[in-house]
Protein backbone atom coordinates (compact mmCIF):
# COMPACT_ATOMS: atom_id res chain seq x y z
CA UNK A 1 0.00 0.00 0.00
CA UNK A 2 3.00 2.80 0.79
CA UNK A 3 4.61 1.52 -2.30
CA UNK A 4 1.53 1.86 -4.11
CA UNK A 5 0.91 5.83 -2.68
CA UNK A 6 4.95 6.38 -3.49
CA UNK A 7 4.62 5.39 -7.02
CA UNK A 8 1.30 7.27 -7.45
CA UNK A 9 3.24 10.27 -5.30
CA UNK A 10 6.12 10.10 -8.01
CA UNK A 11 3.78 9.67 -11.24
CA UNK A 12 1.72 12.85 -10.11
CA UNK A 13 4.92 15.02 -9.44
CA UNK A 14 6.22 14.07 -12.52
CA UNK A 15 3.08 15.00 -14.23
CA UNK A 16 2.69 18.28 -12.81
CA UNK A 17 6.95 18.57 -13.44
CA UNK A 18 6.88 17.40 -17.22
CA UNK A 19 5.56 20.70 -19.04
CA UNK A 20 7.23 23.16 -17.17
CA UNK A 21 10.38 21.46 -17.15
CA UNK A 22 10.23 21.07 -21.03
CA UNK A 23 8.42 23.77 -22.43
CA UNK A 24 10.01 25.58 -25.10
CA UNK A 25 9.25 29.14 -24.20
CA UNK A 26 9.61 31.41 -27.59
CA UNK A 27 9.23 35.43 -27.74
CA UNK A 28 7.86 36.86 -30.67
CA UNK A 29 8.34 41.06 -31.05
CA UNK A 30 4.79 41.92 -32.45
CA UNK A 31 5.92 45.66 -34.24
CA UNK A 32 8.63 47.25 -35.69
CA UNK A 33 9.13 51.20 -35.94
CA UNK A 34 6.52 52.11 -38.17
CA UNK A 35 4.06 49.66 -36.94
CA UNK A 36 1.94 52.89 -35.88
CA UNK A 37 1.57 54.00 -38.92
CA UNK A 38 -0.78 51.20 -40.30
CA UNK A 39 -4.21 52.26 -42.02
CA UNK A 40 -7.43 50.98 -39.26
CA UNK A 41 -4.76 50.78 -36.40
CA UNK A 42 -1.76 48.16 -35.96
CA UNK A 43 -4.17 46.20 -32.98
CA UNK A 44 -6.59 45.60 -35.15
CA UNK A 45 -4.08 44.14 -38.31
CA UNK A 46 -1.97 42.29 -36.48
CA UNK A 47 -5.59 40.42 -35.02
CA UNK A 48 -5.57 39.17 -38.31
CA UNK A 49 -2.00 37.57 -37.84
CA UNK A 50 -2.46 35.55 -34.92
CA UNK A 51 -2.91 32.15 -36.41
CA UNK A 52 0.26 32.75 -38.17
CA UNK A 53 2.52 34.19 -35.05
CA UNK A 54 0.62 30.68 -33.27
CA UNK A 55 1.60 28.52 -35.89
CA UNK A 56 5.23 28.70 -34.79
CA UNK A 57 4.72 28.10 -31.56
CA UNK A 58 5.27 31.59 -29.66
CA UNK A 59 4.45 31.45 -26.38
CA UNK A 60 4.92 34.98 -25.71
CA UNK A 61 4.34 38.22 -28.00
CA UNK A 62 5.90 41.72 -27.21
CA UNK A 63 3.68 44.29 -28.16
CA UNK A 64 4.42 48.33 -28.48
CA UNK A 65 3.87 50.78 -25.10
CA UNK A 66 0.08 50.72 -24.93
CA UNK A 67 -0.31 54.46 -23.31
CA UNK A 68 -0.78 57.86 -25.08
CA UNK A 69 2.60 59.37 -26.05
CA UNK A 70 3.75 62.73 -26.82
CA UNK A 71 6.29 60.22 -29.90
CA UNK A 72 3.74 58.31 -32.05
CA UNK A 73 5.60 55.01 -30.99
CA UNK A 74 4.66 55.20 -27.74
CA UNK A 75 8.19 55.64 -26.12
CA UNK A 76 7.76 59.14 -24.51
CA UNK A 77 4.77 58.40 -22.71
CA UNK A 78 1.83 60.87 -20.86
CA UNK A 79 -1.07 59.83 -19.81
CA UNK A 80 -0.51 56.73 -18.47
CA UNK A 81 -3.76 55.34 -17.97
CA UNK A 82 -4.95 56.46 -21.92
CA UNK A 83 -4.62 54.04 -23.82
CA UNK A 84 -7.58 55.73 -26.20
CA UNK A 85 -5.20 58.47 -28.08
CA UNK A 86 -2.56 55.69 -28.79
CA UNK A 87 -1.28 55.47 -32.29
CA UNK A 88 -1.81 51.16 -32.69
CA UNK A 89 -5.27 51.70 -32.07
CA UNK A 90 -7.73 52.33 -28.47
CA UNK A 91 -8.52 50.43 -25.52
CA UNK A 92 -11.02 47.99 -26.87
CA UNK A 93 -8.91 46.99 -29.63
CA UNK A 94 -5.96 46.30 -27.46
CA UNK A 95 -8.21 43.99 -25.12
CA UNK A 96 -9.39 42.44 -28.47
CA UNK A 97 -6.16 41.20 -29.28
CA UNK A 98 -4.92 40.18 -26.09
CA UNK A 99 -7.73 38.39 -25.79
CA UNK A 100 -7.38 36.35 -29.13
CA UNK A 101 -3.76 35.68 -28.11
CA UNK A 102 -4.73 34.48 -24.59
CA UNK A 103 -7.11 31.79 -26.95
CA UNK A 104 -3.81 30.78 -28.73
CA UNK A 105 -2.18 29.96 -25.20
CA UNK A 106 0.15 33.25 -25.82
CA UNK A 107 0.62 35.62 -23.34
CA UNK A 108 1.43 39.07 -23.84
CA UNK A 109 4.01 41.17 -22.94
CA UNK A 110 3.37 45.20 -22.36
CA UNK A 111 6.56 47.62 -22.96
CA UNK A 112 6.74 49.83 -19.88
CA UNK A 113 8.11 52.79 -20.19
CA UNK A 114 8.54 54.53 -16.76
CA UNK A 115 11.96 55.60 -16.94
CA UNK A 116 10.52 59.01 -18.26
CA UNK A 117 7.23 60.73 -18.64
CA UNK A 118 6.14 63.60 -20.49
CA UNK A 119 4.17 65.99 -18.87
CA UNK A 120 1.19 67.59 -20.06
CA UNK A 121 1.40 71.15 -18.95
CA UNK A 122 3.32 73.93 -18.29
CA UNK A 123 3.89 75.17 -14.70
CA UNK A 124 3.75 78.96 -13.93
CA UNK A 125 7.17 79.21 -15.03
CA UNK A 126 6.81 77.94 -18.34
CA UNK A 127 8.26 74.32 -17.84
CA UNK A 128 6.68 71.06 -19.22
CA UNK A 129 6.32 69.09 -15.50
CA UNK A 130 2.53 69.10 -14.95
CA UNK A 131 1.26 65.44 -15.45
CA UNK A 132 -1.43 63.68 -15.50
CA UNK A 133 -2.79 60.27 -15.46
CA UNK A 134 -5.46 60.01 -18.02
CA UNK A 135 -8.21 59.26 -14.99
CA UNK A 136 -10.85 61.55 -13.78
CA UNK A 137 -9.51 61.00 -10.21
CA UNK A 138 -5.44 62.28 -9.16
CA UNK A 139 -3.69 59.20 -9.68
CA UNK A 140 -0.47 60.04 -11.81
CA UNK A 141 -1.38 63.59 -11.55
CA UNK A 142 2.29 64.74 -11.13
CA UNK A 143 4.43 67.71 -10.48
CA UNK A 144 8.11 68.80 -10.46
CA UNK A 145 8.48 67.07 -7.28
CA UNK A 146 8.31 63.53 -9.29
CA UNK A 147 10.91 64.34 -11.43
CA UNK A 148 14.71 63.41 -10.49
CA UNK A 149 16.44 66.57 -9.74
CA UNK A 150 19.29 65.50 -11.14
CA UNK A 151 16.77 67.03 -14.54
CA UNK A 152 17.28 70.91 -13.52
CA UNK A 153 15.76 71.32 -17.29
CA UNK A 154 12.39 69.91 -16.08
CA UNK A 155 12.68 71.70 -12.57
CA UNK A 156 13.01 69.05 -11.04
CA UNK A 157 13.03 68.58 -7.33
CA UNK A 158 12.47 65.15 -6.39
CA UNK A 159 15.47 62.16 -5.34
CA UNK A 160 18.50 61.94 -7.39
CA UNK A 161 18.48 59.57 -10.56
CA UNK A 162 19.18 55.90 -9.28
CA UNK A 163 20.15 55.03 -13.14
CA UNK A 164 21.24 57.07 -16.59
CA UNK A 165 19.33 60.17 -17.29
CA UNK A 166 17.20 59.95 -20.29
CA UNK A 167 17.48 63.45 -22.01
CA UNK A 168 14.52 64.45 -24.39
CA UNK A 169 11.93 64.23 -21.08
CA UNK A 170 11.98 64.23 -17.30
CA UNK A 171 12.89 61.35 -15.57
CA UNK A 172 10.62 59.91 -12.73
CA UNK A 173 11.93 59.95 -9.16
CA UNK A 174 11.44 56.47 -8.35
CA UNK A 175 12.74 57.15 -4.85
CA UNK A 176 9.48 58.61 -4.51
CA UNK A 177 6.77 56.62 -2.62
CA UNK A 178 3.63 57.92 -3.96
CA UNK A 179 5.45 57.06 -7.42
CA UNK A 180 6.26 53.78 -6.37
CA UNK A 181 2.65 53.48 -5.38
CA UNK A 182 0.77 54.85 -8.38
CA UNK A 183 3.16 52.93 -10.70
CA UNK A 184 2.55 49.75 -8.94
CA UNK A 185 -0.77 50.13 -9.48
CA UNK A 186 -0.87 51.05 -12.76
CA UNK A 187 0.99 47.78 -13.91
CA UNK A 188 -1.50 45.85 -11.59
CA UNK A 189 -4.22 47.63 -13.74
CA UNK A 190 -2.91 46.69 -17.09
CA UNK A 191 -2.86 43.15 -16.04
CA UNK A 192 -6.38 42.81 -14.36
CA UNK A 193 -7.73 45.07 -16.77
CA UNK A 194 -6.01 45.27 -19.79
CA UNK A 195 -4.84 41.31 -19.44
CA UNK A 196 -1.04 41.71 -19.94
CA UNK A 197 1.17 39.33 -18.54
CA UNK A 198 4.39 40.76 -17.99
CA UNK A 199 6.54 43.41 -18.85
CA UNK A 200 9.45 44.37 -21.13
CA UNK A 201 11.06 47.29 -18.99
CA UNK A 202 12.37 49.98 -21.68
CA UNK A 203 15.79 51.58 -20.82
CA UNK A 204 15.95 49.77 -17.38
CA UNK A 205 19.49 51.24 -17.21
CA UNK A 206 17.28 54.39 -16.13
CA UNK A 207 16.98 53.10 -12.59
CA UNK A 208 18.55 51.32 -10.38
CA UNK A 209 17.62 47.15 -10.23
CA UNK A 210 16.53 48.05 -6.51
CA UNK A 211 13.48 50.11 -7.92
CA UNK A 212 12.71 47.16 -10.81
CA UNK A 213 12.19 44.68 -7.79
CA UNK A 214 9.94 46.65 -6.29
CA UNK A 215 7.64 47.19 -9.08
CA UNK A 216 8.04 43.65 -9.59
CA UNK A 217 7.34 42.45 -6.53
CA UNK A 218 4.69 44.52 -6.27
CA UNK A 219 3.10 43.58 -9.75
CA UNK A 220 4.04 39.83 -10.34
CA UNK A 221 4.65 39.88 -13.72
CA UNK A 222 4.30 36.13 -15.36
CA UNK A 223 7.94 37.25 -16.52
CA UNK A 224 10.31 40.67 -16.84
CA UNK A 225 12.39 41.46 -19.34
CA UNK A 226 14.96 44.36 -19.07
CA UNK A 227 15.97 46.12 -22.11
CA UNK A 228 19.72 47.18 -20.85
CA UNK A 229 21.86 47.79 -23.95
CA UNK A 230 25.02 48.66 -23.28
CA UNK A 231 28.27 49.47 -25.78
CA UNK A 232 29.88 46.34 -26.51
CA UNK A 233 33.68 46.99 -26.87
CA UNK A 234 35.10 43.94 -29.16
CA UNK A 235 37.95 41.95 -26.97
CA UNK A 236 36.99 39.13 -24.93
CA UNK A 237 37.33 41.08 -21.59
CA UNK A 238 35.64 43.82 -22.39
CA UNK A 239 32.54 40.70 -23.61
CA UNK A 240 32.73 39.16 -20.68
CA UNK A 241 31.90 42.63 -18.35
CA UNK A 242 29.19 43.31 -20.89
CA UNK A 243 27.19 40.55 -20.00
CA UNK A 244 28.03 40.74 -16.51
CA UNK A 245 25.94 43.69 -16.29
CA UNK A 246 23.09 41.65 -17.39
CA UNK A 247 23.68 39.25 -15.34
CA UNK A 248 24.22 41.43 -12.15
CA UNK A 249 21.11 42.96 -13.16
CA UNK A 250 18.68 39.74 -12.92
CA UNK A 251 20.41 38.37 -9.81
CA UNK A 252 19.82 41.73 -7.88
CA UNK A 253 16.15 41.82 -9.26
CA UNK A 254 15.03 37.88 -8.94
CA UNK A 255 11.61 36.98 -9.19
CA UNK A 256 10.67 36.28 -12.67
CA UNK A 257 13.39 39.34 -14.17
CA UNK A 258 15.40 38.26 -17.14
CA UNK A 259 17.11 40.41 -20.01
CA UNK A 260 17.90 40.43 -23.75
CA UNK A 261 20.85 39.09 -24.34
CA UNK A 262 22.45 41.77 -26.22
CA UNK A 263 26.20 40.31 -26.04
CA UNK A 264 25.21 37.21 -27.74
CA UNK A 265 23.35 39.93 -30.44
CA UNK A 266 26.48 41.29 -31.20
CA UNK A 267 28.88 38.86 -30.72
CA UNK A 268 26.98 37.01 -32.87
CA UNK A 269 26.85 39.03 -35.33
CA UNK A 270 30.90 39.71 -36.14
CA UNK A 271 31.08 36.18 -35.79
CA UNK A 272 29.23 35.42 -38.63
CA UNK A 273 31.46 37.46 -40.21
CA UNK A 274 34.15 35.11 -40.43
CA UNK A 275 35.18 35.10 -36.83
CA UNK A 276 32.96 32.33 -35.41
CA UNK A 277 35.18 31.68 -33.20
CA UNK A 278 34.18 34.72 -31.47
CA UNK A 279 31.38 32.33 -30.13
CA UNK A 280 33.45 30.23 -27.67
CA UNK A 281 34.58 32.27 -24.42
CA UNK A 282 37.76 31.63 -22.87
CA UNK A 283 36.39 28.63 -20.75
CA UNK A 284 34.62 26.58 -23.62
CA UNK A 285 31.09 28.55 -22.75
CA UNK A 286 28.89 30.08 -25.08
CA UNK A 287 30.08 33.76 -24.89
CA UNK A 288 26.70 35.63 -24.83
CA UNK A 289 24.86 35.93 -21.45
CA UNK A 290 23.81 32.36 -22.44
CA UNK A 291 27.08 31.32 -21.44
CA UNK A 292 26.39 32.11 -17.89
CA UNK A 293 22.93 32.45 -17.04
CA UNK A 294 20.56 30.91 -20.00
CA UNK A 295 17.35 30.69 -18.03
CA UNK A 296 17.78 34.50 -18.00
CA UNK A 297 18.50 35.51 -21.09
CA UNK A 298 16.17 36.71 -24.07
CA UNK A 299 18.19 35.93 -27.25
CA UNK A 300 16.88 37.73 -30.27
CA UNK A 301 18.78 38.73 -33.73
CA UNK A 302 17.40 42.40 -34.19
CA UNK A 303 14.79 44.63 -32.98
CA UNK A 304 12.77 47.73 -33.22
CA UNK A 305 16.22 50.08 -32.78
CA UNK A 306 18.85 47.50 -33.61
CA UNK A 307 16.81 46.72 -36.64
CA UNK A 308 13.85 48.12 -38.66
CA UNK A 309 13.96 51.73 -40.06
CA UNK A 310 16.09 53.19 -37.54
CA UNK A 311 18.29 50.21 -38.53
CA UNK A 312 20.76 51.39 -35.58
CA UNK A 313 22.94 47.95 -34.89
CA UNK A 314 21.56 45.85 -37.39
CA UNK A 315 22.51 41.74 -37.76
CA UNK A 316 24.23 41.82 -41.05
CA UNK A 317 21.39 40.94 -43.68
CA UNK A 318 22.15 38.08 -45.56
CA UNK A 319 22.88 36.43 -42.60
CA UNK A 320 19.93 36.52 -40.52
CA UNK A 321 18.86 33.04 -41.04
CA UNK A 322 22.44 31.88 -39.17
CA UNK A 323 21.71 34.27 -36.42
CA UNK A 324 18.27 32.04 -35.97
CA UNK A 325 19.44 28.74 -36.03
CA UNK A 326 21.74 29.48 -33.56
CA UNK A 327 19.06 31.44 -31.21
CA UNK A 328 16.23 28.90 -32.10
CA UNK A 329 18.68 25.78 -31.18
CA UNK A 330 20.79 27.54 -28.09
CA UNK A 331 20.16 27.69 -24.60
CA UNK A 332 17.66 30.85 -23.33
CA UNK A 333 14.30 31.81 -24.77
CA UNK A 334 14.82 33.12 -28.31
CA UNK A 335 12.88 36.19 -29.57
CA UNK A 336 11.76 36.40 -33.14
CA UNK A 337 11.52 39.53 -35.06
CA UNK A 338 8.25 40.66 -36.95
CA UNK A 339 10.28 42.03 -39.76
CA UNK A 340 12.08 38.93 -40.41
CA UNK A 341 8.77 36.12 -39.91
CA UNK A 342 6.50 38.44 -42.10
CA UNK A 343 8.50 41.13 -44.28
CA UNK A 344 11.45 39.08 -45.17
CA UNK A 345 9.56 36.10 -45.55
CA UNK A 346 11.42 33.95 -43.57
CA UNK A 347 8.29 32.28 -42.02
CA UNK A 348 9.13 29.13 -43.08
CA UNK A 349 12.29 28.41 -42.04
CA UNK A 350 12.16 29.91 -38.36
CA UNK A 351 9.08 27.92 -37.94
CA UNK A 352 10.83 24.93 -38.81
CA UNK A 353 13.54 25.54 -36.39
CA UNK A 354 11.23 26.71 -33.80
CA UNK A 355 9.28 23.50 -34.32
CA UNK A 356 12.80 21.34 -34.17
CA UNK A 357 13.21 23.40 -30.88
CA UNK A 358 10.29 22.28 -29.76
CA UNK A 359 10.28 18.41 -30.80
CA UNK A 360 14.07 18.12 -29.18
CA UNK A 361 12.28 19.79 -25.57
CA UNK A 362 15.42 22.20 -25.44
CA UNK A 363 14.50 24.88 -23.14
CA UNK A 364 16.50 28.03 -21.63
CA UNK A 365 18.55 26.10 -19.63
CA UNK A 366 19.42 23.14 -21.94
CA UNK A 367 22.70 22.02 -21.96
CA UNK A 368 25.73 22.95 -25.02
CA UNK A 369 28.82 21.36 -25.25
CA UNK A 370 30.55 23.35 -28.21
CA UNK A 371 32.39 20.86 -30.50
CA UNK A 372 34.03 23.59 -33.06
CA UNK A 373 34.09 27.39 -33.32
CA UNK A 374 36.57 28.56 -35.96
CA UNK A 375 36.48 31.53 -38.34
CA UNK A 376 34.82 29.73 -41.12
CA UNK A 377 32.78 27.31 -39.01
CA UNK A 378 30.57 27.00 -35.04
CA UNK A 379 29.36 23.71 -34.30
CA UNK A 380 27.25 22.87 -31.07
CA UNK A 381 25.31 19.86 -29.59
CA UNK A 382 22.36 20.77 -27.35
CA UNK A 383 21.65 18.51 -24.85
CA UNK A 384 22.98 15.75 -26.76
CA UNK A 385 20.10 15.66 -28.73
CA UNK A 386 20.54 18.15 -31.86
CA UNK A 387 23.61 19.50 -33.48
CA UNK A 388 23.94 22.67 -35.52
CA UNK A 389 26.07 24.02 -37.62
CA UNK A 390 26.38 27.54 -38.79
CA UNK A 391 28.76 29.42 -41.22
CA UNK A 392 30.44 28.71 -44.34
CA UNK A 393 32.26 25.99 -44.60
CA UNK A 394 30.58 22.80 -45.53
CA UNK A 395 32.52 19.85 -45.16
CA UNK A 396 32.54 19.40 -41.71
CA UNK A 397 34.56 16.15 -42.07
CA UNK A 398 34.35 14.23 -38.42
CA UNK A 399 33.02 17.18 -36.29
CA UNK A 400 29.35 16.07 -36.95
CA UNK A 401 29.09 12.46 -35.92
CA UNK A 402 27.84 9.38 -38.58
CA UNK A 403 24.81 8.35 -36.33
CA UNK A 404 23.15 11.73 -37.53
CA UNK A 405 20.17 12.80 -39.50
CA UNK A 406 19.68 16.07 -41.46
CA UNK A 407 16.73 17.87 -39.99
CA UNK A 408 17.29 21.89 -41.13
CA UNK A 409 19.14 23.55 -43.21
CA UNK A 410 19.69 26.74 -45.50
CA UNK A 411 22.41 28.90 -46.59
CA UNK A 412 25.18 28.14 -44.34
CA UNK A 413 23.46 26.38 -41.53
CA UNK A 414 22.54 23.14 -40.44
CA UNK A 415 20.68 21.04 -37.99
CA UNK A 416 21.24 17.19 -37.20
CA UNK A 417 19.20 15.06 -34.89
CA UNK A 418 22.09 12.43 -32.75
CA UNK A 419 20.32 9.41 -33.24
CA UNK A 420 20.14 6.83 -30.04
C1 LIG B 1 -10.96 54.57 -23.33
O1 LIG B 1 -12.07 53.96 -23.92
C2 LIG B 1 -12.71 52.99 -23.10
C3 LIG B 1 -13.84 52.40 -23.91
O2 LIG B 1 -13.31 51.71 -25.01
C4 LIG B 1 -13.19 53.61 -21.82
O3 LIG B 1 -13.72 52.61 -21.00
C5 LIG B 1 -12.04 54.31 -21.12
O4 LIG B 1 -12.51 55.00 -19.98
C6 LIG B 1 -11.35 55.28 -22.06
N1 LIG B 1 -10.19 55.85 -21.38
C7 LIG B 1 -9.93 57.14 -21.35
C8 LIG B 1 -8.73 57.56 -20.60
O5 LIG B 1 -10.63 57.96 -21.90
Amino acid sequence: MRRTFGVLFLVLLLVFLAPQLTVAQIFFQAFNWESWRKEGGWYNFLGGRVQTISNSLVTHVWLPPPSHSVSEQGYMPGRLYDLNASRYGDQGDLKALISDFHAKGIKCIADIVINHRTAERQDVRGIYNVFEGGTSDTRLDWDSSMICSSDTIFGGTGNTDTGSDFGAAPDVDHLNPRVQHEISDWLNWLKNEIGFDGWRLDFARGYSANIAKIYLQNSKPDIAVAEIWSPLVGDSTGQHAHREELVTWVDTVGDSATAFDFTTKGILQSAVQGQLGMLRDPRGNAAGMIGLRAEKAITFVDNHDTGSTQNLWPFPADKVMQGYAYILTHPGIPCIFYDHYFDWNLRDEIRNLATIRKRFGIHPSSVLRIIAAEADVYIGSIDEKIIVKIGPRYNVGSLVPPNCNLVAFGRDYAVWEVKK
